[in-house]
């Protein structure tokens, strides 16, 4: 099979390519990214080896380009990645979150239409659902739970999702979505909350928690979303959702002192500081769909994860040092000015 991946040199979408070029070696990988701020490829340098694996640099919503490419290539499933990820920066600048998350989607699935390719799979967030009381710790976004995006970033995505199930009404496009919970694991860019505190807590900098860092988020290893998104782009029922997740709520402020225990670092380094606009309160999600149709499950529990992605980082220092510097800087200069 010919199969593209969008965003393929961001965290997810890196994670993704070495999945499919490790589990499908029969199959075609072409990984296509712009190269944002997010996008690096340092983190696809190890797919070179590959005889199957080929890159290239463009814009998902420039239509010229992305239909040339998609006369020429024949793809039988593009799988979308790319996509403006960070809550903050979407709070700080909503337009490019709207052009990329939702004109580029919508310019992908044209030329998927245009070209015949046979599946179109969008990855896709539990932040469509917005969030969950702190306080009911049994209830759990299910694929029925309707959307009530919070942030700039999730309300991008939840117009996305919309669009994906349109096409696959109106144009009979063949879709799946899938929305997962929050990853961790290598290659995550460092403004996202784990790699940002590893980062900190290694050069012993403040560590900013939102709030009061009672916030919840459901963690998954990148590795076990990769193995979800695989078995639904390629199993999954035309037309449906499929959330992912393994059921491991953890506080912020949990998440942030584990860290500190690991990298044997004070707990004096939390440093609390005012909370995000609009902070979603609690993400939970029910996998149980995908677990009975397609035998999805996950393999990390979050003590292993955890301890294997401080040490990738800590062995990483020169991958880190080279994207905290530039745009990293004044980026995070703004976003954390008061400390
Ligand atoms: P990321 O920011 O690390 O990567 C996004 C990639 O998309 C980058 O490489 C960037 O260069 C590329 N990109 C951005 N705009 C583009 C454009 N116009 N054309 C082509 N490429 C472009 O994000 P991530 O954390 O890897 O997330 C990937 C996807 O997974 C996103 O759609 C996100 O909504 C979704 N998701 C993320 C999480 C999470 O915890 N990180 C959880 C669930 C779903
Ligand atoms: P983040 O990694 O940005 O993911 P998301 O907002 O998409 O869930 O943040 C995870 C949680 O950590 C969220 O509740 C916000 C919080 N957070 C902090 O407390 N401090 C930080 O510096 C960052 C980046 C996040």
């Amino acid at each position: 099979m010919n199969i593209l991946i969008t965003g393929a040199a961001g965290f997810i979408g890196s994670n993704f390519t070495y999945y499919e070029l490790d589990k499908h070696p029969e199959d075609r990988i072409v990984a296509l990214d712009l190269l944002t701020y997010a996008g690096n490829l340092k983190n696809l340098e190890g797919c070179k080896k590959y005889p199957q694996f080929s890159f290239v640099k463009m814009d998902i919503r420039d239509r010229d380009s992305i239909y040339k490419f998609f006369e020429k290539e024949n793809f039988d499933i593009v799988v979308n990645f790319a996509a403006e990820s960070h809550v903050d920066r979407s709070i700080m600048d909503p337009e490019v979150f709207l052009s990329t998350n939702v004109i580029g989607t919508e310019v992908l699935m044209d030329a998927c239409l245009k070209y015949g390719v046979k599946r179109f799979h969008q990855v896709s967030t539990d932040e469509v659902y917005g969030d969950l009381p702190l306080e009911t710790k049994d209830s759990f976004f299910t694929e029925e739970t309707p959307l009530h995006a919070s942030s700039p970033y999730s309300a991008s995505k939840a117009a996305a999702d919309l669009l994906v199930n349109a096409y696959n009404r109106t144009y009979g496009l063949n879709t799946t979505i899938s929305r997962c919970s929050n990853n961790y694991g290598p290659y995550q860019f460092p403004e996202k909350l784990i790699p940002l505190m590893i980062n900190n807590a290694r050069h012993d900098r403040p560590l900013p928690v939102y709030g009061k860092g009672i916030n919840i988020r459901d963690w998954l290893h990148v590795y076990d979303h990769c193995a979800g998104i695989d078995l639904v782009m390629r199993k999954g029922k035309n037309g449906e959702v499929y959330n992912i997740g393994g059921h491991n709520e953890k506080r912020n402020i949990d998440v942030v002192k584990t860290i500190l225990k690991e990298l044997d670092k004070p707990e004096s380094l939390i440093t609390y500081v005012a909370d995000r606009k609009g902070h979603d309160l609690r993400y939970a999600i029910d996998p149980s769909k995908i677990e009975r149709e397609l035998g999805w499950k996950p393999v990390y529990d979050f003590d292993t994860g955890i301890k294997e992605t401080i040490e990738w980082y800590l062995d990483h220092e020169e991958w880190m040092n080279e994207i905290t510097s530039g745009e990293y800087l004044r980026y995070y200069e703004e976003m954390y000015k008061d400390i």
